[in-house]
């Protein structure tokens, strides 16, 4: 959600202070009514502003994949570590963009970022049953018995219950996990609770969108296509 008057100034249609005497004249309207107050707020994606009877364009929706290294913490500041937003360019920093959802410092793999709050909020709900898939080399081997764990819902050794989630072992040390909620450290506490100890972890997919050859370090942003496979993503996955 946008204020009306930022998103007026932002699309050049007059400063903030001029917008006050526009905005009374009756000049704007959203969805057809005339707003005659700045502070109304709007969903740019799919309110309708005109001003003078014109269509005004709001921000662009923008969605990026980065494919993460270790070392940086998910956050958009932090006063000791390395945060996943100096990964991005910075022609992209501007546009109010924010991580979906949280990877670890030390795990590697997919991580979005968007400025469509609609957006990040579907793919972070757990209602979603948006499906995060991992890679992860660990201690030990997953056997049968871990696999139906996973899938009757694993209980954490804090006692934190987990939704069923599907466990696939690909050999000695190494199993891919898909999970669809994203509790704080969730993939590497269910291995622990099997006494699977996590050693490398990284995302691969996020619903339909894979990581797939986007190099270590690097951001590519998505495209119209991608991003409505995005919303839809409940539909149909992996
Ligand atoms: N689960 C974890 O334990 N760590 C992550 O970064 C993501 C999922």
């Amino acid at each position: 959600m946008i204020r009306l008057d930022k998103l007026l100034s932002d699309a050049g249609v007059a400063s903030r202070r001029e917008l006050k005497t526009i905005l009374k004249s009756g000049a704007v309207t959203v969805n057809g009514r005339i707003v005659t107050d700045g502070a109304v707020k709007l969903d740019p994606a799919a309110d309708q502003v005109r001003f003078r009877g014109e269509a005004v364009e709001g921000p662009r929706r923008i969605v990026l994949m980065l494919h993460k290294p270790a070392g940086f913490v998910t956050s958009t500041e932090d006063p000791r570590d390395r945060t996943v937003m100096e990964l991005i360019p910075e022609s992209y920093r501007r546009q109010s963009l924010v991580p979906v959802g949280r990877l670890d410092k030390e795990t590697e793999g997919l991580l979005l970022f968007t400025n469509d709050g609609d957006l990040a909020h579907r793919l972070i709900s757990p209602k979603q049953g948006v499906e995060k898939r991992y890679y992860a080399k660990h201690e030990g081997t997953a056997g049968e018995a871990d696999v139906r764990a996973f899938a009757a819902g694993l209980e954490l050794r804090d006692g934190t219950r987990c939704l069923p989630a599907v466990l696939r072992p690909l050999g000695a040390g190494e199993s891919e996990i898909t999970v669809t909620e994203g509790k704080y450290h969730q993939v590497r506490r269910m291995m622990s609770a099997r006494g699977l100890h996590v050693r490398y972890l990284r995302r691969e997919s996020e619903g339909l969108l894979r990581l797939e050859n986007l190099p270590l370090g690097e951001v590519r942003e998505l495209s119209e296509e991608e991003i409505v496979l995005l919303y839809n993503i409940h539909k149909g996955q992996n």
